[in-house]
């Protein structure tokens, strides 16, 4: 296992470059598995999510290749349609393997997938995934070793309402999405995601010649097709890697141009870090292109902030301890509630060995602003709350160790490499 040696008292400076989207590639490769043609997938970055999914499209019969002209494009050809096993020791390892279950039984009429189970940042359910599939046609039962064993025949339309106790779901909506373009006659799908990575797999989707609308808002209404053909498409940014670097950049006083990335898909992440005293200035936006450049600085100590985390458009959840770890330097006292993981606080603890004065208190965290934080080993839980850690260990005073970076090589890819770029001093060393 991996560690990073943080030094502290950094000001960032200089320009880094959004990779694609791992949100968004996921369900979109999986949603290769619904055609024989090949696929070609652009931006598609180097992390071990996506290492880990291309496995498990490898053992459902799929010939997934990175090109050899450029290797952020990946091929994908579906070879063998006879197999719909996604086993434990691969869904496990990343929960976001059940983005295959509505494409194998919509294209396959069968799926047998691993309960995911909880994680890090607490339980995470698949009901509204199963109910939208068997509203569908779809029947599903527990079988032993914790599987779920799901047949169909050709599924159908329907009008389905897919909310669950904390709003919209992400991966539960693309797969019905997914599952429904195959589907004999329409869905309409109610309290769907908005989420801009539904709307790149929609995109996707309708590229195959899939008829899918509404995405973007809470009804996508799909026509079913009888089948879906390959087709080219490149990712959208990472949003969440961009208001994270954004966040680095204004911890630590610095000024960054983030290039590669969509305020449009991030303006509650932009409206609370100005909101804070963050400057960020579009350049290069014009009528016609939007703008995919963005310049982040912070002179003065940070306004305090009371934030809740929502689904899109609300302020997302996967920068919720990346903010928090912010606002322990802000001058003045912050409440930061997670309205959509409510447990995702597993940071709060490391942060604290930092010198963070925080307090939770359920879905929320109490947060006192304090002058400085101070290097120390930390440990790292989840994916994001692994980040806030580096984030918190650029501005303390002194060297953090974080330990356990596999989390943080899930989502960014080598994360040391673009903020040592912009004049971070980290080191990777094997524990
Ligand atoms: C996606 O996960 C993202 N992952 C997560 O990002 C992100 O945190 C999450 O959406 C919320 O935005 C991917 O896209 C691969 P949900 P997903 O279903 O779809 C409850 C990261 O850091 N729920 O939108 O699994 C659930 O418990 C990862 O990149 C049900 O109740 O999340 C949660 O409280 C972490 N029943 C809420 O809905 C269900 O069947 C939102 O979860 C499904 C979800």
């Amino acid at each position: 296992m991996d560690k990073l040696i943080v030094q502290g008292q950094t000001r960032l400076k200089g320009e880094v470059t959004v990779s694609g989207s791992k949100n968004a590639c996921l369900p979109i490769l999986a949603a290769c598995l619904m055609t024989n043609e090949e696929s070609l997938i652009h931006g598609v970055p180097k992390l071990v999510d996506i290492i880990r999914l291309s496995r498990l499209m490898g053992e459902l019969g799929v010939k997934i290749e990175r090109d050899h002209n450029d290797p952020f494009t990946v091929r994908l050809q579906v070879e063998d349609e006879s197999k719909y096993l996604a086993r434990y020791d691969l869904v496990r390892q990343m929960r976001a393997s059940i983005c295959v279950m509505g494409p194998l039984v919509a294209k396959r009429g069968r799926a047998l997938i691993s309960q995911p189970g909880g994680c890090a940042i607490g339980d995470r359910p698949i009901d509204l995934h199963l109910e939208g599939l068997r509203a569908m046609g779809a029947q599903y039962r527990l079988t032993s070793g914790g599987n779920i064993s799901l047949r169909a025949r050709r599924l159908k339309g329907r009008e389905l309402f897919l909310g669950g106790p904390f709003g919209s779901s992400v991966l539960a909506t693309a797969n019905v999405m997914s599952a429904a373009c195959l589907a004999e006659g329409t869905t309409v799908i109610e309290s769907a995601a908005c989420e801009p990575e539904i709307v790149d797999l929609a995109d996707f989707l309708n590229k195959m010649g899939a008829k899918v609308s509404g995405q973007g808002s809470p009804r996508i209404t799909i026509e079913g097709v009888k089948r879906l053909g390959g087709a080219e498409h490149t990712v959208i940014p990472d949003r969440i890697e961009a208001g994270t670097f954004m966040i680095a950049a204004a911890m630590t006083k610095g000024e960054v141009t983030v290039r590669n990335c969509q305020p449009d898909h991030m303006m509650a992440v932009t409206a609370n870090l100005r909101r804070i005293g963050i400057t960020i200035e579009k350049l290069n936006s014009s009528a016609d292109a939007p703008a995919d450049t963005v310049l982040v600085s912070a002179r003065r100590k940070l306004k305090p902030l009371d934030v809740t985390t929502q689904p899109y458009p609300g302020f997302p959840t996967d920068l919720q301890a990346q903010l928090l770890a912010m606002l322990c330097l802000a001058d003045g006292n912050s409440i930061v509630t997670d309205k959509v993981f409510p447990d995702r606080f597993m940071h709060v603890a490391e942060l604290g060995r930092m010198g963070a004065q925080l307090r939770k208190q359920g879905p929320a965290v109490v947060v006192c602003g304090v002058k400085k934080l101070v290097g120390a080993p930390v440990m790292a839980s989840d994916l994001r709350a692994s980040a806030a850690l580096v984030l918190a260990g650029l501005v303390a005073e002194g060297t953090t160790e974080v330990r356990r970076v596999y989390h943080i090589d899930r989502g960014y890819q080598h994360i040391e490499e673009k903020l040592n770029a912009l004049g971070a001093r980290i080191e990777r060393v094997a524990e």
